[in-house]
């Protein structure tokens, strides 16, 4: 494949400075995501998924959080070295985010519509000076696009004045007026009731393909993933341990975590997707040595205990950071 990767993670590292040490969070992760791709970021709770994305934005707060390494490449610019100028430039029509929390991401001081057209007022100033009535008429067409009644109510309403799956909404509403090129959702809808998420999600899904926008999509419903993206990446504590094309990964997860997370049954009131691997996710301050899975790992061997797997690819597209695969041991 030819094609410039939109985004390009190459041996990103992140540590956090905390009380008594240093967390290493993100120790060295690649990931990449090409033009109109939709991709999916699986993991429990804790594996660093938010501040991966949130480091791709640049929008970590440092300190605590430090970059120790690696690059982010989005259409072929290092993220990293950017100005505050090029970076706001990114974060225009570049890249946006929907948060876990929509009562978090929005203002409580500030009306619907006043954030609504502070988006749609930046973006447009990269292009062109949009008039007031352009601007108004540009919000209410986004709120409607989220299926809001009565957009132009709702310009004037305060997010108390919402039901958390309308905020959620007017999130969606948010990060789309700018038209980014790529969306990161970080558990969109999670936060709300399941048939709400399920809105919620549905919604979003349309809007991007509609618009063909590069999606990473981070979700425990391993059924939302299976649907709604084309190729899936796989973490645990800090590292990305798989990833494949979706299809590839569901009927055939190779690394003894995947098929493990595979064979949880998610719990119905959404917690918790690792009920079927005994333990939990290490401690960042003192992370095991080897592979960081070998604690909990049914197939642990004792090279995992010394050694960190690189990717092995396994088959077109579908790698796999786990000794099993290396080509000397016996899967
Ligand atoms: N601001 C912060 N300060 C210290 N530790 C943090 C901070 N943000 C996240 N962490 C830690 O980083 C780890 C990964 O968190 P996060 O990126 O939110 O994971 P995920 O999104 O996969 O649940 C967690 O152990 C969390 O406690
Ligand atoms: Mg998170």
């Amino acid at each position: 494949m030819t094609e410039q990767p939109l985004l390009k993670v190459d041996n990103l590292q992140l540590s956090y400075k905390v009380y008594g040490g240093s967390l290493s969070v993100l120790n060295g992760i690649n990931l990449v995501v090409r033009p109109g791709e939709k991709v999916g970021l699986v993991g429990e709770t804790g594996c660093g998924k938010t501040s991966a994305m949130k480091a791709i934005l640049r929008i970590l707060p440092a300190p605590p959080a430090q970059i120790t390494g690696g690059h982010i490449h989005f259409k072929g610019q290092d993220v990293l070295q950017m100005s505050p100028k090029a970076l706001q430039g990114v974060r225009g029509n570049g890249i946006s985010m929907i948060f876990q929390d929509p009562t978090a991401a929005l203002n409580p001081v500030f009306t619907i519509g006043q954030q609504l057209n502070a988006v749609i007022k930046y973006s447009a100033s990269n292009r062109n000076k949009a008039a007031k009535r352009q601007i108004r008429q540009a919000a209410i067409s986004a709120l409607s696009e989220v299926s809001l009644a009565d957009p132009e109510r709702l310009l004037n309403a305060y997010p108390v004045q919402l039901s958390g799956g309308m905020r959620q909404r007017v999130c969606i509403a948010m990060a789309l007026a700018a038209q980014p090129e790529l969306l990161l959702a970080d558990e969109p809808g999670t936060a709300l009731d399941v048939t709400i998420q399920d809105q919620v999600l549905r919604l979003l899904r349309n809007l991007v393909e509609e618009k063909n926008t590069s999606v990473i999509l981070i979700t425990h419903t391993l059924g939302v993933v299976r649907q709604a993206t084309d190729r899936v990446y796989v973490m645990y504590a800090g590292d990305m341990i798989e990833s494949a094309p979706t299809s590839m990964l569901f009927a055939n997860p190779r690394h003894p975590y995947t098929q493990g997370l595979m064979e949880a049954v998610p719990r119905l009131n959404g917690g918790g997707v690792a009920e079927g691997i005994p333990g939990r996710i290490p401690d960042y301050r003192n992370p095991p040595t080897g592979c960081r899975f070998h604690p909990r790992c049914p197939r642990v061997m004792s090279i995992c205990r010394r050694e960190k797997p690189s990717g092995y690819p396994v088959d077109d597209g579908h790698e796999v950071a786990c000794f099993l695969f290396d080509g000397q041991h016996k899967p």
